[in-house]
């Protein structure tokens, strides 16, 4: 377990159907790397208790299914995080959210509802929740205010290619968390 500075922890959590969300999972861990910290991915199957325990910060991302999160990242939040809530486990730790949809009517297709609901469960465990500035790099095509977003499709429904993907505020919100979560490991604000 990384315990220098500037080698905060960074643990991303995702689920992913068709790769959209792991892209932004990716990017999330260029941006912890560029703040100099280390970014451990996992997929809500792969992740334990034991990788929460170990790390500074925790990202949790998803698609957006039927206007929520994917069934996979609800289990993982049911099974994995709740055995953790009120041990302090997580608590005073630094966290976000980012999510991946369609995006159909241009109106976000349940994206905002999606991330808070990972909010409110990152809340629970005492994370200390990091927004997305609206100036950040990138926001206009990859942003609201709860964490990076991404749209897969274009009005027709076809799926946009990888590489057009607005990935910008996906690296700066990973940097901002592992920034927070160095801050906040040297401060130890919260007691347990
Ligand atoms: C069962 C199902 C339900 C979906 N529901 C929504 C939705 O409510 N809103 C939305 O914007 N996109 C919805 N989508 C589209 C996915 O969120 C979108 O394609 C996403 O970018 C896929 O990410 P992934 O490649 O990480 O799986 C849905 C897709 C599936 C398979």
């Amino acid at each position: 377990m990384p315990t220098e500075p500037g080698s905060v922890n960074t643990l991303i959590v995702y689920a992913s159907v068709k790769g959209y969300t792991q892209r932004m999972a990716e990017a999330h861990a260029e941006g912890v790397s560029a703040a100099g910290g280390h970014p451990t991915l996992k997929t809500c199957e792969e992740v334990s208790k034991e990788d929460l325990a170990a790390c500074d910060a925790l990202i949790l991302g998803t698609p957006i299914h039927m206007g929520g999160m994917d069934w996979r990242m609800k289990r993982f939040v049911d099974t994995v995080c709740a055995p953790l809530w009120q041990k302090g486990v997580m608590t005073g730790k630094a966290g976000g959210v980012f999510a991946s949809g369609g995006g159909y009517g241009d109106a976000g297709g349940g994206i905002e509802l999606c991330m808070l609901g990972m909010f409110s469960n990152l809340a629970q465990l005492g994370v200390v929740m990091v927004p997305l500035p609206p100036e950040t790099p990138g926001f206009a095509h990859g942003g609201t205010a709860w964490g990076p977003y991404v749209r897969s499709q274009a009005a027709s429904k076809a799926y946009l290619a990888p590489d057009e993907l607005p990935l910008t505020a996906s690296r700066s919100h990973g940097r901002n968390i592992a920034t927070l979560a160095e801050c906040l490991r040297q401060q130890r604000i919260f007691a347990h």
